[in-house]
């Protein structure tokens, strides 16, 4: 079974935590993007979305998914999202996308949290993927020497423009031992937008693709 495989698995297995006449939240990524072609299925039952991004709205939009600003939607049952690392403790990496701070938001309205991934993300210590900081673009100097101070190797990611028009630094090498405390500390250095690193509101339901199935995760 191929990784695209098993993101296809996890993808339309969140389609059973959707509830008919919902607005649904939306990630953005490859595996989100199956869960979409999923949600496409049942989008005569279901109020519409909220997106995370540029990119879902486009697909959400073509597959004729009604898209509604956040501003307008008092709350939302269900965020569905992918992640770059996800740990036992439900804390995850995610930004690989460069999505992150929207994605943040629309998860933190979300009273739950459905994550989607291939078995490849499960990690025991969040890191290895080089977590990604949103940051405002005069401050990109400032916010890496910030990052060194704290342990890591911040590389900007050349070429990308956020969808809120911001720059993304890639923070290698650091091993991430208290996500909370982590997100928390690069969250308050000036300049910074958001990190990738979703601790304090984590996800709540995991759906792992596997080469035998979706296996499902809660705490
Ligand atoms: C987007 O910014 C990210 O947070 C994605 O959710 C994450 O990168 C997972 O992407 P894939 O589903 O493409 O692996």
């Amino acid at each position: 079974m191929t990784q695209d495989e098993m993101k296809k698995a996890a993808g339309w297995a969140a389609l059973q935590y959707v509830k008919p006449d919902t607005i649904v939240g939306v990630g953005t990524g490859s595996t989100v993007n199956h869960f979409i072609d999923a949600l496409a299925t049942m989008k005569d039952d279901i109020e519409g979305a909220v997106s995370s991004s540029e990119a879902s709205t486009k697909k959400l939009k073509e597959l004729g998914i009604e898209v509604f600003d956040l501003n307008s939607v008092d709350s939302i049952d269900v965020y569905v999202d992918g992640a770059d690392e996800i740990n036992d403790r439900m804390d995850m990496i995610k930004g690989g996308g460069a999505a992150l701070t929207r994605e943040k938001i629309v998860a933190a309205v979300a009273k739950q949290f459905i994550c989607i991934v291939d078995n490849t993300k499960q990690v025991p210590i969040l890191g290895n993927f080089p977590l990604p900081v949103e940051v405002i673009p005069m401050a990109r100097s400032y916010v890496a020497r910030e990052l060194v101070k704290l342990g890591g190797d911040p590389v900007y990611r050349q070429g990308v423009i956020t969808d809120n028009g911001n720059v993304i630094l890639d923070v290698y090498n650091m091993q991430i031992l208290d996500p909370k405390v982590m997100e928390t500390k690069i969250n308050a250095i000036v300049g910074v937008v958001t990190n990738g690193l979703f601790a304090n509101r984590g996800a709540d339901v995991l759906l792992v693709g596997t080469p035998d199935g979706v296996n499902t995760v809660t705490l």
